[in-house]
């Protein structure tokens, strides 16, 4: 099968798939035409613009395309709100989180844009507590060896997350979440953090729509990127993958009512 499926008797020869897809499209006599199907990425640009549905991507299947819903009506008012009420959630109920749930929740976050629609962001869901136990004490164990001997500012504040750990048992790594979610990747693909960092910040912006909170756990994080060896042991990942990326997930215990301000954009114009 060839990779672009044109229906001519749809196809008005608009040009606008061509103008999503120079480099891959050319206008014929008979519609669109793939010159150069080998770089086509399957992003699905061509499918989703193309006002008469008449072309088709076997990398991007119009069968899987979805219409929007013109009765959904998503204003700026609504958007900014929506976006400002997220909040990294640091208190969560001791429920867990129902499977189905999660996977609802993951789902989202393969629709986040990848460099080149590389995708291939996948997820481990830890929910064992002695996993997730363990992997807080390995991760302060990491911050008392980074403490020892470095004046940076972020290695002296581990010195207060110690403490306050030691002294009050509070847990700032994991925040007792019944959950996290690992972002992973194949250790050969080129920008695999951007694109989790994408895929989780989706993931983070829906929660709250399952009734779910979560948080980025990036004290974890650090410790996992300076390849802690026990930490890693624990999460066990696959040989050919790498972790990169990780956030708490389970239902806020507290309900925010208020939506805080932020500093100002600096902008400049030339
Ligand atoms: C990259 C990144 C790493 C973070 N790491 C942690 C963390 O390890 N522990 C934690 O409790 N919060 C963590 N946070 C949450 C931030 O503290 C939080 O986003 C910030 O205070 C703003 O609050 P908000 O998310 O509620 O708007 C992290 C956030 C980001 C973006």
């Amino acid at each position: 099968m060839d990779l672009i499926c044109v229906d001519q008797e749809k196809c008005i020869k608009c040009g606008m798939c061509i103008n999503v897809c120079p480099n891959i499209l050319e206008m014929e006599e008979n519609g669109p035409k793939a010159k150069y199907p080998e770089l086509c990425i399957g992003c699905g640009q061509c499918v989703a613009v193309c006002p008469q549905a008449a072309i088709d991507n076997e990398r991007a299947p119009l069968s899987n395309q979805i219409s929007f819903d013109q009765n959904l009506h998503f204003n700026s008012k609504a958007a900014t709100q929506f976006l400002r009420s997220r909040r990294s959630i640091r208190h969560y109920k001791q429920a867990s989180v129902p499977h189905g749930k999660l996977l609802e929740l993951i789902n989202i976050a393969r629709f986040a844009p990848t460099a080149g629609n590389g995708q291939g962001v996948s997820c481990t869901i830890i929910e064992d507590k002695d996993i997730l136990k363990k992997a807080v004490e390995l991760t302060y164990k990491w911050m008392e060896s980074m403490v020892v001997g470095s004046d940076t500012v972020i290695y002296r504040s581990f010195a207060k997350h110690i403490q306050m750990h030691k002294e009050k048992g509070n847990d700032t790594i994991l925040r007792d979440a019944p959950h996290i979610i690992l972002a992973t990747t194949p250790k050969d693909m080129p920008r695999g953090r951007e694109n989790t960092i994408f895929s989780l910040a989706y993931l983070e912006l829906y929660a709250p729509s399952l009734g779910l909170g979560s948080c980025w756990a990036g004290l974890l994080e650090m410790c996992l990127f300076d390849r802690y060896q026990p930490l890693l042991d624990l999460f066990n990942i696959p040989q050919d993958k790498e972790i990169t990326g990780a956030v708490m997930i389970g239902y806020p215990l507290y309900r925010y009512q208020r939506m805080v301000d932020r500093n100002p954009i600096e902008v400049d114009w030339l």
